[in-house]
C-alpha cells in the first residue's frame, strides 16, 4: 500500500487544532499511535514491501510517529494550562470588590468580670475558676447549708441525673452559686490565701427582666491567721469606690448566710441620685450589690483546717446585676441576645 506522507502530515496538523480536551486528545492518540492505528499499520506493512520501498516508508513512518508524539505532548500541556486557569478563576477573582468579615465585640459581661477581677488582682488576689458541675457536698454540705434548706430544693437547684462518684447516694448538680469554689480552693491550699472565683451559676428561675436561669457571679475568699470584719469592710469599700466612683457611700446591713458568720449585705448609695431616691434605686437611695461575711468556722471544719487557727472573709456578687447598675441596663435578657448593636455600646 502506498501512503501520501505529505498529505497525512497536513491532515494531522489540521486535526490537532480541533482537539480541545483530554478526551478528544485520547481519540487522536489512538487513531495514530494506537495498536491498530495508522503508524502501526505502516510498520506492519514493512515486511511485505519491496527492498526499495521499505526505507522510505520506514523513515516516513518514524517521522510521523515523532511528530504525532510531539503534538500530543504540546496539546497535553495546553489543556493542563487551561484547566489551571479555569480553576483559579473559579476560586478567586481579584477584580471583585472585597467582602469585609464582620467583627464581633467583647461582651459587656466579660468586660465587667475582667474589670472586677483585675481590681482584686491589684489588691493581691489570685483569679481561679471552678467547674460548673458540682457535688452537693461542695455546693451545700461543706458550706453549712443544712439538708432541709430550701435552696437545696429541686425548685431552686438544677440536679443532674448522674450520681456523685464519691457519694453514691447523692446527685451532681449545676452550681447555684460560686461559693463551692471556696471549698475547692481550701481543700487544695493552706492559708494565707486570697482568691476571686468568676463563673456561671444556674438556678431554675422563671426568666423575667431581673431573673435568668443562668447568670454570673464573682466570689471572693481571703483566709489568714488574723482576718477581721474591718478588713472585709475596708476591702469592699476600696473595691466599690474604684469600680463605681470615689463619691459613693457604703452600707453594711446585717444578713444571714449559713457559710458566713456574721454576714452582711452590701449597699452602695445610688449612683444616679446620690442617695436622694430615684427610679434606679426604687426611691430607696441605696442599691444592694453583694453578700459577704466572715467565713463560718464550720466551713473550715468541712475542709479540714485546724480548729481556731484561721479566720477569713468571703463575698459574692452577681455580675449581671452590677453591670446593669453601672451602665443603666434595664433588662437582664438583653445580655443573652448577643445583639452586636447592643454589645458595641460598651
Ligand atoms: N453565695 C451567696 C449567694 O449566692 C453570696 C455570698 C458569697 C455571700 C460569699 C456571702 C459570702 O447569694
Amino acid at each position: 500500500m502506498a501512503w501520501d506522507f505529505e498529505a497525512i502530515a497536513k491532515q494531522i496538523d489540521e486535526e490537532i487544532k480541533t482537539v480541545s480536551d483530554s478526551k478528544s486528545l485520547e481519540f487522536f492518540r489512538i487513531k495514530y499511535l494506537g495498536k491498530k492505528g495508522l503508524i502501526a499499520e505502516m510498520y506492519s506493512a514493512l515486511s511485505s514491501l519491496s527492498a526499495e520501498e521499505k526505507p522510505t516508508v520506514g523513515k516516513n513512518a518514524n517521522i510521523l510517529k515523532n511528530r504525532v508524539t510531539q503534538l500530543i505532548e504540546d496539546k497535553n500541556q495546553e489543556i493542563a494550562g487551561l484547566q489551571r486557569n479555569q480553576s483559579s478563576k473559579d476560586s478567586l477573582d481579584i477584580t471583585m470588590p472585597g467582602v469585609a468579615t464582620p467583627i464581633g465585640h467583647q461582651h459587656v459581661l466579660t468586660q465587667t468580670m475582667d474589670e472586677i477581677c483585675s481590681l482584686f488582682e491589684k489588691l493581691g488576689f489570685v483569679v481561679q475558676e471552678g467547674p460548673e458541675i458540682e457535688s452537693e457536698f461542695n455546693n451545700f454540705t461543706a458550706l453549712n447549708i443544712p439538708i432541709d434548706h430550701p435552696s437545696r430544693d429541686a425548685f431552686d437547684t438544677f440536679y443532674l441525673e448522674e450520681h456523685d462518684p464519691h457519694k453514691n447516694d447523692r446527685y451532681l448538680l449545676l452550681r447555684s452559686h460560686t461559693s463551692p469554689g471556696q471549698i475547692r480552693i481550701m481543700q487544695e491550699h493552706k492559708p494565707p490565701l486570697a482568691v476571686v472565683i468568676p463563673g456561671k451559676v444556674y438556678r431554675p428561675d422563671a426568666v423575667d427582666a431581673s431573673h435568668s436561669f443562668m447568670f454570673h457571679q464573682i466570689e471572693g475568699l481571703l483566709v489568714d491567721e488574723d482576718v477581721k470584719f474591718s478588713d472585709l469592710k475596708g476591702l469592699l469599700t476600696v473595691f466599690c469606690k474604684k469600680f463605681f466612683n470615689e463619691k459613693i457611700k457604703m452600707r453594711f446591713r446585717p444578713h444571714f448566710f449559713p457559710f458566713t458568720e456574721p454576714s452582711a449585705e452590701v449597699d452602695i448609695s445610688c449612683y444616679k441620685c446620690a442617695g436622694k431616691g430615684c427610679s434606679v434605686c426604687g426611691r430607696k437611695g441605696w442599691l444592694e450589690i453583694m453578700g459577704c461575711g466572715m467565713v463560718n468556722p464550720k466551713v473550715f471544719d468541712a475542709v479540714g483546717y485546724p480548729k481556731g487557727k484561721y479566720t477569713g472573709l468571703a463575698f459574692g456578687m452577681g455580675v449581671e446585676r452590677i453591670a446593669m447598675l453601672k451602665y443603666g441596663i434595664p433588662d437582664i435578657r438583653i445580655f443573652f441576645e448577643n445583639d452586636v448593636r447592643f454589645l458595641r455600646q460598651f
